[in-house]
């Protein structure tokens, strides 16, 4: 087994080591190098299959990490992913190819929470219309709509799902969640109602998804999910864009069925400038960054760093995906 001084290791987060410098400085001391991402941006395939050849291990961003990504890593033996989604790499290539792969379970679930809260909060109060009608010169008279009183719906009670919970129990709102997992107990005591997702989408003044992406969830938003939402409500989404089919939700907005969206997440990242969900007046845009604070960005790269070396040490990992 190659000595850890003589690994090479590639690095592509775009957030790592941005509030910690200690991230990289520590790599560096104890590998024999460290390739970073130049682009500023996630990865392609085809990026990723020309960057791997030669690495050891690879702490990864949301880059596109598939089969003919894989197929070009000829020493690859951890791919520590800096963040809980596992969508965009496919595992059975990496177990196919013997590559341990690893994640930061809770390193963001507090600042992803936080970032959903905030969105529901500005499409409440139209915060972002009224910073820009105010910048304007305008000083309009609208009215928003209060927490107090709705119902909030969670589509996903894992641990971001609970940790957006637990905030919203101040808001004196009705929280309700569906989850195929039920935490009957952590619903209990944060006075969430557990309910069947037809019921969860019916009820929902907003409805916040807190899903993986999964092939039986992808696209789980769409036209008959929108149509069956109540006249006027709104969707926060800081999961992944894929789980909404985005045309729908275009039409939904521009027919006035929705009151509006929030979008940290995309089909596509970035969207396209002709992406029609950047230019509704509903739809509150943000640059899939609900992970990007101090908090998530220093755990997600502590957890993913020691995992990485402990691979390449040749000790187990803390935090394998099973
Ligand atoms: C995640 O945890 O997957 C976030 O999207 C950041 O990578």
């Amino acid at each position: 087994m190659k000595a850890l001084a003589d690994c090479r290791v590639l690095v592509t987060p775009t957030s790592y080591a941005k509030n910690d410098p200690r991230l990289i400085t520590e790599l560096q001391r104890q590998v024999g190098e460290v390739i970073a991402n130049q682009t500023g941006r996630p990865l392609s395939s085809q990026d990723v299959a020309e960057l791997l050849p030669g690495c050891d291990g690879y702490i990864a961003g949301l880059d596109t990490i598939d089969r003919s990504a894989l197929q070009a890593a000829d020493g690859l033996r951890v791919i520590a992913r800096y963040g809980v989604g596992l969508d965009n790499v496919d595992l059975d290539a990496a177990n196919e190819k013997g590559v341990i792969v690893t994640y930061t379970p809770g390193a963001n679930s507090a600042s992803v929470a936080e970032l959903a809260l905030g969105l529901i909060l500005a499409l409440a109060r139209r915060i972002p219309q009224a910073v820009a009608a105010t910048r304007g010169g305008e000083w309009p008279r609208w009215g928003g709509i209060s927490l107090e009183g709705k119902t909030i719906c969670l589509l996903g009670l894992g641990a971001i799902g609970k940790q957006v919970a637990r905030r919203l129990s101040g808001f004196d709102c009705r929280v309700l969640a569906y989850d195929p997992i039920q935490d009957a107990a952590f619903a209990q005591a944060n006075g969430i109602e557990l309910v069947p997702l037809d019921v969860l989408v019916g009820e929902a003044d907003f409805i916040s998804l807190h899903l993986p992406l999964l092939p039986e969830t992808r696209g789980l938003v769409n036209t008959d999910f929108l149509q069956r939402m109540k006249r006027g409500a709104f969707l926060v989404n800081t999961a992944r864009g894929e789980l909404i089919d985005e045309v729908a939700l275009v039409e939904a907005v521009r027919a006035g069925h929705l009151g509006g969206a929030a979008l940290d997440v995309f089909t596509h990242e970035p969207p396209g400038a002709d992406n029609p969900l950047l230019s509704q007046p509903e739809v509150i845009v943000t640059p899939h960054c609900a992970s990007h604070t101090d908090g998530a960005t220093n755990a997600m790269g502590w957890m993913a760093l020691n995992d990485c070396l402990a691979v390449l040490r040749g000790e187990p990992p803390m935090y394998q995906v099973v």
